[in-house]
C-alpha cells in the first residue's frame, strides 16, 4: 500500500509529466540524448569519494543520483538509462560482486544495495519534474547463482522468485559455438563463478509472467523506457510481445557488427530500437588507424537495411566495452568522437566518464566511480557535450523535423567526415576528423548553408559568414572537431552569446592561435561580437 505522502508525490510527477504533452514512445525517445548511468559508481549517498574496488560493491545509490542530476542536467542530456534495478545475489564469486545489478535473483523486489523503495521513487519523481526520461536495464534471458565452476551447475531454482522451479528453465549446456543462433539463445552463457540459468522465454508461461512482470515494473515505478540486456540471447518471438506489455520504447542489446543481424530486429518488428553496434567498430576504428570511409559505408549499409536508424543508440564506449580512451587517449580525437555520435542521425548515448575522459580497459576497469573525477563541470569533454547537447536540443526545438532528416554527407576522406544535418534554418554542419591533438592548421571548405548565411561556430564561438554559394572556410587546428549552425538559430540560447571573428591571422596566415586571433581582432577594432 502506498502512502498517501508519496500517492501526491507520484501524482505531481504524473502531472509534471503529462504537461509534456505525448507519452515517452518511440518519437519521444528519438529526441532525447541518453546518459548512461552505472548507479554503483555513479555517487554514493554521502558524497564521498573514496576510492574501492573495481569487482566489489563502490557503493553509488540512487540517492546519490538524484543528488547529483544537476551535473547531468547541466551537460544537456534528457534521458538516463540506469543499471537494472531487482534484487541481485549477494555473494562474493569468483568474477566479483552484483555491483552491476545484472545477477537477478528475484524479479519482485527493488535491489536494495541501491536503496529503498522510497528513494527510488524520489529519484523518479526528481527526473520528471525536471523533464529528463528514465531508462531501465532488464535482464530476462536468465536468473544468476553463485557456483563453484563444477558442470553441470548445481541451482537451487527454490530461491528465485518467482521462476522457482527447474521446468522454467533451458537444460544446461555451455555457448561454445556463438555464431550459432539457436545455441546462442537456448544455452547459458559465460558459466564461470556465476551461472546465468537460462529462461526458457519459448515457454508460454514464462513469457506471460515476464510480461506481466515488465507491466507492473514500468507502471510501479512510472518507468519510461527499457533497455533490454541480451536480448539477442532470446528467442525472437518472445520481444515483441515483451515491448508491447510493457507500454513504453525499448532497445535490446544485439550485439554485432552485421547490418543483416540487426537490422533485422526492426524489419520484422521485434524490438524498436536498438544500441548501435553496427557504427560503434568503425567509428573506433577511424580514430585508431581506420578511415573514415568506412563508418560512412557502414552508415548507409545500416540506412538501406534498418528500418529506423533514428531509432538506434549511438555510443563508441558502454559499459562492456574498453573506455575509447583506452585505446587513443588524445583529447581531440575524443572531442571529435563524441561530436560524432551527439550530431550523427539517432539517440546519442554517452557512458558516464566518457565527459571526463575515463580510459579503463575491458570489464571491470571500464567501471570506474565517477567521483574520481570529482565531477568536473570544466573538463575539456564535458564542456563541449554540453555545448552540443544544447545546439541540438535547440534545433529540435526549432524544427523537431531534424530529427529524421537524415544526416547529408557533404565531405568525407581518410581523416574527415563532414554532414549537414536539419533542415534549412536548424541545420548542423559540422566535421569530425582523425588528425589528432598533433594536428596541423589548413583551410577546409565546406558547405550546407545558404548563400550569404551569417554562421557561428559554436565550440570556439567565431561568425563567419557563408559565401555565395552556401560554402564556408573552416580553419582547421589541432585536430579539433569543428560545429557550425545559422547565427539566427542561437538567438535567446545563451550559446555563443559573444563571438569573434572565424579565421588565421590575415597577416601571418596560419601562424596564430586562438587568443592571437582574437588580439588581432581587437587590435584592427573589427566589429568582433555579436551579441544576442
Ligand atoms: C564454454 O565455451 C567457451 C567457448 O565459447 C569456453 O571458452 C569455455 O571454457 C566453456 N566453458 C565451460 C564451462 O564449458
Ligand atoms: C507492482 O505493484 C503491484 C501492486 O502493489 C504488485 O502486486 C506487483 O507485484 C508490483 N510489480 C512489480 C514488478 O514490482
Ligand atoms: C519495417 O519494414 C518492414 C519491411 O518493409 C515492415 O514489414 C515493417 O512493418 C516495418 N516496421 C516498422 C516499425 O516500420
Ligand atoms: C586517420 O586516418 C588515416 C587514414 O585512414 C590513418 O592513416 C591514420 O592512422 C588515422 N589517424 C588516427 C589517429 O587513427
Amino acid at each position: 500500500m502506498r502512502s498517501s505522502i508519496l500517492s501526491a508525490v507520484t501524482a505531481a510527477a504524473t502531472l509534471a509529466f503529462s504537461g509534456l504533452g505525448h507519452a515517452a514512445g518511440i518519437d519521444e525517445w528519438k529526441s532525447r540524448s541518453v546518459y548512461q548511468v552505472m548507479i554503483d559508481r555513479f555517487a554514493r549517498t554521502d558524497g564521498s569519494s573514496a576510492e574501492c574496488e573495481m569487482h566489489l560493491f563502490c557503493g553509488g545509490t540512487w540517492k546519490g543520483l538524484m543528488n547529483k542530476l544537476d551535473y547531468i542536467q547541466d551537460m544537456g542530456f534528457t534521458a538516463i538509462q540506469i543499471s537494472p534495478i531487482v534484487k541481485n545475489i549477494e555473494e562474493h564469486t569468483a568474477v566479483g560482486d552484483a555491483y552491476h545489478g545484472y545477477w537477478s535473483l528475484d524479479n519482485y523486489k527493488l535491489n536494495d544495495k541501491f536503496g529503498t523503495e522510497k528513494d527510488f521513487k524520489d529519484l523518479v519523481a526528481e527526473l520528471h519534474k525536471r523533464d529528463i526520461l528514465l531508462m531501465v536495464d532488464v535482464v530476462v534471458n536468465n536468473m544468476v547463482q553463485k557456483f563453484d565452476n563444477v558442470i553441470p551447475p548445481k541451482i537451487d531454482y527454490s530461491k528465485f522468485n518467482p521462476f522457482n522451479d527447474k521446468k522454467y528453465f533451458h537444460p544446461y549446456c555451455n555457448v561454445s559455438d556463438w555464431t550459432n543462433i539457436k545455441e546462442s539463445q537456448d544455452c547459458w552463457l559465460y558459466p564461470y563463478g556465476v551461472a546465468l540459468a537460462d529462461l526458457d522465454t519459448e515457454s508460454p508461461v514464462v513469457s506471460k509472467e515476464l510480461n506481466s512482470w515488465v507491466k507492473g515494473l514500468v507502471s510501479n515505478y512510472s518507468i519510461d523506457g527499457l533497455r533490454i540486456d541480451a536480448a539477442k540471447h532470446v528467442n525472437d518471438e518472445f520481444l515483441p510481445a515483451f515491448v508491447e506489455a510493457s507500454g513504453v520504447f525499448a532497445w535490446g542489446e544485439i550485439y554485432t557488427d552485421s547490418p543483416d543481424e540487426l537490422c533485422r530486429y526492426q524489419s520484422l518488428d521485434l524490438l524498436p530500437g536498438m544500441p548501435n553496434y553496427l557504427e560503434f567498430w568503425p567509428l573506433n576504428d577511424a580514430f585508431n588507424g581506420g578511415t573514415f570511409e568506412d563508418v560512412a559505408t557502414m552508415k548507409e549499409a545500416a540506412r538501406s537495411g534498418c528500418n529506423d536508424t533514428y531509432a538506434l543508440g549511438n555510443f563508441v564506449e558502454n559499459h562492456d566495452t574498453a573506455r575509447f580512451a583506452n585505446r587513443n587517449d588524445d583529447i581531440a580525437i575524443a572531442k571529435n568522437a563524441m561530436t560524432y555520435i551527439l550530431l550523427n542521425d539517432g539517440i546519442p548515448t554517452v557512458y558516464q566518464g566518457q565527459e571526463q575522459h575515463f580510459n579503463g580497459n575491458s570489464t571491470p576497469f571500464n567501471r570506474e566511480p565517477l567521483w574520481l573525477s570529482n565531477y568536473d563541470k570544466t573538463a575539456p569533454l564535458y564542456v563541449l557535450t554540453s555545448t552540443l547537447n544544447k545546439i541540438r536540443n535547440n534545433a529540435i526545438k526549432l524544427d523537431s523535423s531534424y530529427i529524421e532528416s537524415p544526416a547529408e554527407t557533404l565531405r568525407v576522406d581518410n581523416n574527415h567526415f563532414c554532414m549537414k544535418k536539419g533542415p534549412y534554418g536548424s541545420q548542423v554542419v559540422f566535421c569530425v576528423t582523425n588528425k589528432s591533438t598533433a594536428g596541423t592548421k589548413y583551410e577546409m571548405n565546406v558547405g550546407g548553408f545558404q548563400a550569404s548565411e551569417e554562421v557561428v561556430e559554436v565550440l570556439t564561438c567565431r561568425h563567419n559568414t557563408a559565401d555565395g554559394t552556401g560554402t564556408i572556410t573552416m580553419y582547421m587546428n589541432n585536430g579539433e572537431p569543428k560545429v557550425y549552425v545559422p547565427a539566427a538559430a542561437l538567438k535567446d540560447t545563451g550559446i555563443c552569446k559573444e563571438t569573434t571573428k572565424d579565421e588565421y591571422s590575415s597577416a601571418a596566415p596560419g601562424a596564430l592561435g586562438v587568443t592571437g586571433g582574437l588580439a588581432m581582432a581587437v587590435a584592427f577594432g573589427w566589429a568582433a561580437t555579436f551579441l544576442f
